[in-house]
C-alpha cells in the first residue's frame, strides 16, 4: 500500500472508495455535520441521511454503512461513527481504521481516500492520526504465509490518500518507514528456528548495507569473540551446531566524529532452555526469542529509509541455546569480556549472558547512549502484561525520555526501579555474579544484572517479553517495540 497526503477535504471525485467520519452532534441527534457528508448524501441522492434516520447508521463507534455508487464520483462512500470526541484515543483510532478497511478491504478500488485524518478528537492531533492510519494499515495488510504452499490471500495494492496539511509530509513519511521496519522486525520473528539462525541475521544485516553507502556491517565470528574474551557469549551457543555470531550495523548519517547511539538486540534464535530446559507447552513461541534483535535491525532499516542525520550503531549478540554434551552446565562459570566472572545457575538465563558481552563492546563506540532490547523476563510478563514494554536504566532522565519516544509513537513502555538494593540478589558463592537473582523481581535482577556490564555510558534496556509477540489463535510477531526505537532516534538526532 502507498500512502499520499491530500490538503482538500472537498473533493469526491478523485478516488474510488472514500472514507468519511461521522462525528456525534453536539446537539444530540446525528446529522450530517461536514460539507463532504452533505455533498456526499446528494450524491447519493440521500441515502446518507435516510440510513440516520431509519436508525442503520449512527455516530456511535465503529457503526457503518458502505454505500455503493453507481453514477458519477467514487464507487464507493464508506461511513463510520467516530463516537464521543474525548473517548477518541490513539487505541480507539487504531480500531477505528481497523473497522473501516475491513469494511472496503476485499475491493477498494485503486484510490481511496481516507477522511478520518479529520475526525473529531480531543485525544489526538493530525501527526498521531496520520501515524496511525500509516502503521495499522501497512499492519492490516501484513501477511506471513511464505511456508503455505496454497496462498489465497493477497492483500490488494492500493494508493491511499489521507487528508491533512502538507506539513504532516514528513510525519507521513517517518511513519511509512516505521511500518515498514514493523514488518521487517515481523518476518524476522515469524520465521521459524531452523531457518532464521544467527547466520540468517547476519545474512540480513549484510542485505541492510547494500542499501546505502551510509552502512557497514561486520560479523564477528565465534574465534573472533574468544580473542576477545566473550566467553559469557560463547558459553550459549555451545550446545547449538548453529554458530553464535556478533553483528555489528554501523550507520554514519551523522557528523564525523558525533557519538553515535547504540542500539543492542538480544538474537537468541531459540531459547529452549539448554540444560535448564523448558517445559513442553507453547515451546515454538521461542523462535521468538530474538525479537531484540529484529526490532533494532527494523530500527536500523528506518533510520537508513529516513537518511536520519545522525550516527547509530546496531549490535546483535546471536545464538540458539540448546542442550547437548557440549552445553553448558548449571555452575559452570565463565570470564566476560568485561573481565567479570558469571556463574551459570541456570543456563534458561542466557540472554543476559549474550547482551553482557556485547554491552562490553558497545564501549569501543563511545557512545552518547546505549539501549539494549531483550525478550529477556517471562517475570517482565507478570509485571506489565502484553501492552506495556519495560524501561530499565542507570539514568532516571534517559529513561523518561524513552517512556515520552514512546507515547509519542502509541508503543508505549513504563520504568521499573532498580536501586541497588535489588543487586544482593544476584551475588554468587564462587563468582563475581549469578545469572538469576531468585524468584522475586525477576525482571529487576536481570536489568540489574546488564548495569553490571553498563557502568561507562548512559544505558536502558527494554524488556519487551510481553509485547513483541502474540500467542493464541493470532499467534504472531508484534512489530513492537519498532515505533518507540525509531522515534527515540528521530528525537535524539
Ligand atoms: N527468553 C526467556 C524469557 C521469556 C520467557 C520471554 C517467556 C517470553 C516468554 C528467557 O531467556 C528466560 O528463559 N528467562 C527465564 C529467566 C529465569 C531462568 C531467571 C525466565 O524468565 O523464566
Ligand atoms: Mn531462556
Ligand atoms: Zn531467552
Amino acid at each position: 500500500m502507498q500512502f499520499s497526503l491530500q490538503q482538500d477535504a472537498s473533493q469526491l471525485d478523485t478516488a474510488s472508495s472514500i472514507i468519511l467520519p461521522l462525528a456525534k452532534s453536539v446537539k444530540g441527534n446525528d446529522t450530517l455535520t461536514t460539507d463532504i457528508l452533505k455533498a456526499a448524501d446528494k450524491l447519493l441522492n440521500g441515502a446518507i441521511s435516510h440510513a440516520i434516520k431509519s436508525g442503520d447508521l449512527s455516530s456511535k463507534f465503529k457503526t457503518s454503512q458502505l454505500f455503493l455508487n453507481a453514477g458519477a464520483g467514487p464507487d464507493r462512500i464508506l461511513v463510520i461513527g467516530t463516537g464521543a470526541a474525548d473517548k477518541l484515543s490513539g487505541r480507539k483510532y487504531r480500531q477505528l481504521i481497523q473497522a473501516a478497511w475491513s469494511q472496503i478491504s476485499s475491493n477498494p478500488g485503486s484510490n481511496v481516500l481516507n477522511q478520518l485524518t479529520t475526525a473529531d478528537t480531543t485525544c489526538l492531533d493530525v501527526h498521531s492520526k496520520v501515524r496511525l492510519t500509516v502503521e495499522a494499515m501497512v499492519q492490516a495488510c501484513y501477511r506471513f504465509d511464505q511456508f503455505k504452499t496454497d496462498v489465497k490471500d493477497v492483500p490488494p495494492s492500493t494508493n491511499m490518500i489521507l487528508v491533512a496539511d502538507t506539513k504532516a509530509q514528513a510525519q507521513l513519511e517517518q511513519s511509512f518507514a516505521t511500518a515498514q521496519a514493523m514488518n521487517l522486525c515481523r518476518d524476522l520473528g515469524n520465521l521459524p528456528g531452523n531457518v532464521c539462525t544467527p547466520s540468517y541475521l547476519a545474512e540480513q544485516a549484510h542485505k541492510l548495507a547494500e542499501r546505502s553507502d551510509k552502512v557497514t556491517t561486520e560479523v564477528l565470528e565465534e574465534a573472533e569473540m574468544e580473542t576477545l574474551g566473550m566467553h559469557s557469549l560463547l558459553s550459549v551457543g555451545k550446545g547449538s551446531a548453529e554458530p553464535s555470531k556478533l553483528i555489528i550495523i554501523n550507520y554514519k548519517g551523522g557528523e564525523e566524529g558525533d557519538q553515535p547511539h547504540v542500539l543492542v538486540g538480544k538474537g537468541i534464535t531459540f531459547d529452549s532452555g539448554g540444560i535448564s530446559i523448558k517445559p513442553g507447552a507453547a515451546m515454538d513461541e521461542m523462535k521468538y526469542d530474538m525479537c531484540g534483535a529484529a526490532s533494532v535491525i527494523g530500527a536500523m532499516q528506518a533510520v537508513i529509509e529516513m537518511g536520519l542525520k545522525a550516527n547509530v550503531v546496531v549490535i546483535v549478540a546471536s545464538a540458539e541455546n540448546m542442550p547437548s554434551s557440549t552445553a553448558s552446565k548449571p555452575g559452570d562459570i565463565y570470564t566476560t569480556m568485561s573481565g567479570k566472572t558469571v556463574e551459570v545457575l541456570n543456563t534458561d538465563a542466557e540472554g543476559r549472558l549474550v547482551l553482557c558481552d556485547a554491552l562490553t563492546y558497545a564501549e569501543r563506540f563511545n557512545p552518547k547512549t546505549v539501549v539494549d532490547v531483550a525478550t529477556l523476563t517471562g517475570a517482565c510478563i507478570i509485571a506489565l502484561g502484553h501492552h506495556t514494554s519495560a524501561v530499565l536504566s542507570n539514568d532516571d532522565e534517559f529513561a523518561a525520555s524513552l517512556m515520552i519516544a514512546g507515547t509519542q509513537a502509541f508503543d508505549s513502555a513504563w520504568q521499573l526501579p532498580m536501586g541497588e538494593e535489588y543487586q544482593e540478589q544476584l551475588d554468587s558463592n564462587f563468582a563475581d555474579l549469578g545469572n538469576i537473582g531468585g524468584r522475586s523481581a525477576g525482571a529487576i535482577t536481570a536489568a540489574c544484572f546488564l548495569s553490571r556490564f553498563t557502568e561507562s555510558f548512559t544505558w536502558a534496556h527494554l524488556d519487551i517479553a510481553g509485547t513483541a509477540w502474540t500467542s493464541g489463535a493470532k499467534k504472531g510477531s508484534t512489530g513492537r517495540c519498532v515505533p518507540l526505537l525509531v522515534q527515540h532516534l528521530v528525537n535524539q538526532a
